[in-house]
């Protein structure tokens, strides 16, 4: 195999022998290659030099008086800070036994005692390759996969502004009411990750607008029934357009657009759900969206004050919304307020 062109000079070793012999001829082998070296004659001592300097590779003898190389090891691979340390053991033990607890404890390799100097360099050099190799490999998979959820991120918001033109609503809309669901999602006790999410789902509740024919998605006055059923039937074209979605994102958002106008008593649409049977976050999507469009103007109405739209919300608990969602609301109000006030509408709204 060729050599790799990885530069570990640099990288750290701690050395883990009890005999000063062992440890000076170590460090006479390891040092020529460029490693910062520490050494420790104890576990405990190799513990604390470890946990302190999170070294690359650790070459930890086995038989120590106080606590031996096995339980160092042991004790090693407990912590987060120094659990993907290799180590190597030394060890005089020639039994197959112990070799075995040695890799069952963590160990990467072992080495005998008596050890030939040039045997070490290499075992060391091959698991110090070997570790830079994994955690390049992490890093950068880490970086692919934080690329791949910005840009899924990026086409969901794109697609979110694609349904705002269409619309008579502003994107200052889908902004405070993305919000409002995180933090009533939030208050329910939803994690920190499904909030997120759910901050950069709530926007795709409209999506399916794009479909809606404009004499009926603009018309200015009332709509007859025939073209309210039209309209209604924006909450499963955008579940159809979300539908191939594979991203947690997508798959959210699809389920907040199918749901955000079903009610608590079943009286929605498109499929009349009731209570639980709506998905917590098109529940809570619903409140956000209904909270927003009554406080916000829009051409065919005045924004009505929070007290009032407060009071619809609290009438319509139990029936067009989840009852227990709706004191929620009430509690996070002052941020929800903070919310609105950073983004509201500019001052005039005929641009
Ligand atoms: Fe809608
Ligand atoms: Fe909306």
């Amino acid at each position: 195999m060729s050599q790799s062109n990885l530069n570990l000079a640099g990288l750290k070793v701690l050395v883990v022998d009890d005999t000063p012999t062992n440890l000076a001829i170590l460090r006479q082998t390891l040092e020529p290659e460029g490693y910062k070296l520490f050494f420790a004659n104890s576990g405990e001592k190799a513990i604390e030099i470890a946990t302190k300097n999170l070294p690359d590779l650790i070459l930890l003898d086995v038989m120590m008086p106080g606590i031996d190389g096995f339980e160092t090891c042991n004790r090693l691979k407990n912590q987060t800070e120094t659990k993907n340390i290799p180590i190597i053991f030394v060890t005089a033990k020639t039994e197959m036994e112990d070799i075995i607890e040695g890799f069952e404890k963590g160990g990467v390799d072992y080495i005998l005692k008596p050890f030939q100097q040039r045997e070490v360099c290499v075992r060391v050099r091959t698991h110090l390759e070997l570790s830079e190799l994994r955690k390049n490999l992490e890093q950068k998979v880490q970086e692919r996969t934080q690329q791949l959820n910005d840009s899924r991120l990026e086409i969901v918001r794109r697609l979110g502004k694609a349904a705002e033109f269409k619309d008579n609503e502003t994107g200052l809309h889908v902004i405070r009411m993305s919000q409002y669901s995180a933090l009533l999602g939030k208050a329910y006790g939803m994690s920190d990750e499904e909030c997120e999410m759910l901050l950069n789902a709530s926007p795709m509740h409209d999506v399916g607008k794009i479909g809606i024919p404009d004499r009926v998605l603009l018309k200015p006055g009332k709509l007859n029934d025939e073209e309210w059923e039209i309209m209604k039937t924006h909450a499963e074209m955008g579940a159809e357009i979300l539908s191939e979605g594979t991203s947690e994102v997508l798959k959210m958002s699809q389920t907040v657009a199918i749901t955000h106008h079903e009610r608590w008593d079943g009286s929605g649409y498109p499929k009349g759900l009731k209570g639980e049977e709506i998905p917590l976050v098109g529940r809570i999507v619903t409140i956000a969206d209904v909270f927003d469009a009554l406080t916000s103007e829009r051409p065919y109405k005045k924004a009505w004050s929070v007290e009032d739209a407060i009071k619809v919300l609290e009438e319509e608990s139990g029936k067009h919304f989840d009852p227990s969602l709706v004191p929620l609301f009430k509690e996070i109000l002052p941020q929800v307020l903070e919310i609105k006030e950073r983004f509201c509408e500019p001052e005039s709204s005929e641009d």
